[in-house]
């Protein structure tokens, strides 16, 4: 089926996951819309992220989508529950999420059962992550906010004193604990690998949501028969909720690469609302 696959993020971090979709199935179309203008969403209370995500959801359905990709660990977080009932449950339309895949790949990565995980005081705050572990049998789980993570890399700085400095001190509480496998719970996190991996040590296996979530979309497509024919031309939308190209074109570059030419901008989700947690 041609019809592209919907994929949200409250920014430009869900590129990450989008990326990895178009190198499993690079003859899938997409469509990838950034809440930028209510981005971000990790220091926002989660009955604001509910509302946001799911007027975006809406507008990528309204496009025609045959799938959605919740990109995004705090919107995961604060509304797959309900998101699955409203697109998959009433409408049909399969959605797939990125905390799950990542539990899922921590766990089979991890020969000790000590996992830690990062993400925004939203993802980390909802417990969305440690429920997913406890589900999966997992006792020992370290779970740390680190919310200045997101603004380095939305500031495109990823190296540097300052980042590591950060590193330490949000990571230090959580490598008392001896994980052996440390989750990236945010989009944002896989661009700081290289600091993160740097401070946690060679004995921690990084785990990011993006290629198991990509292979989630994989699976349901191929099962449900949905899959765009091995010969298609994909096609690729990217649209942003605020109308300024800059700087989301220079950090979608950067986080996709050069698929990423233009951005469309859309009204969708330009809604303020109130209720910042800090
Ligand atoms: N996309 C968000 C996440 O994965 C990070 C940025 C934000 O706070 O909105 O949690």
């Amino acid at each position: 089926m041609q019809r592209p696959i919907g994929v949200f993020d409250s920014g430009v971090g869900g590129l990450t996951v989008a990326r990895a979709i178009i190198d499993q199935l690079p003859a899938e179309s997409i469509t990838y819309i950034g809440d930028t203008a209510n981005g971000p969403y990790g220091p926002r209370a989660q009955d604001d992220v509910r509302h946001l995500a799911l007027d975006v959801l809406d507008t990528l359905v309204a496009q025609g989508v045959k799938m959605l990709v919740i990109a995004c660990n705090t919107a995961s977080a604060a509304m797959f529950d309900i998101a699955r009932e409203r697109y998959e449950t009433g409408m049909g339309i399969p959605i797939v999420e990125v905390i799950h895949p990542a539990v899922r790949a921590a766990v089979a990565q991890s020969r000790s059962g000590r996992i830690g995980v990062i993400g925004t005081a939203g993802t980390i705050g909802s417990g969305a992550y440690q429920r997913a572990f406890a589900e999966a049998g997992v006792a020992h789980v370290a779970a740390a906010a680190a919310p200045r993570f997101v603004e380095f890399v939305e500031a495109g700085v990823t190296t540097g004193d300052e980042v590591l400095e950060a590193a330490h001190e949000y990571l230090e509480p959580l490598l008392a604990e001896h994980p052996d496998t440390l989750v990236l719970g945010c989009t944002h996190y896989p661009l700081l690998a290289g600091a993160i991996g740097y401070v946690a040590g060679p004995d921690v296996r990084l785990v990011s949501s993006a290629e198991e979530t990509a292979g989630d979309v994989y699976r349901i497509l191929s099962d449900r028969d949905l899959l765009a024919p091995t010969d298609a031309q994909p096609s690729y939308q990217f649209e942003a909720t605020t109308a300024a190209q800059e700087p989301f074109l220079r950090l979608a570059r950067r986080f996709l690469g050069p698929e990423v030419t233009h951005v469309e901008f859309t009204q969708t989700g330009v809604i303020q609302l109130p209720g910042r947690t800090d």
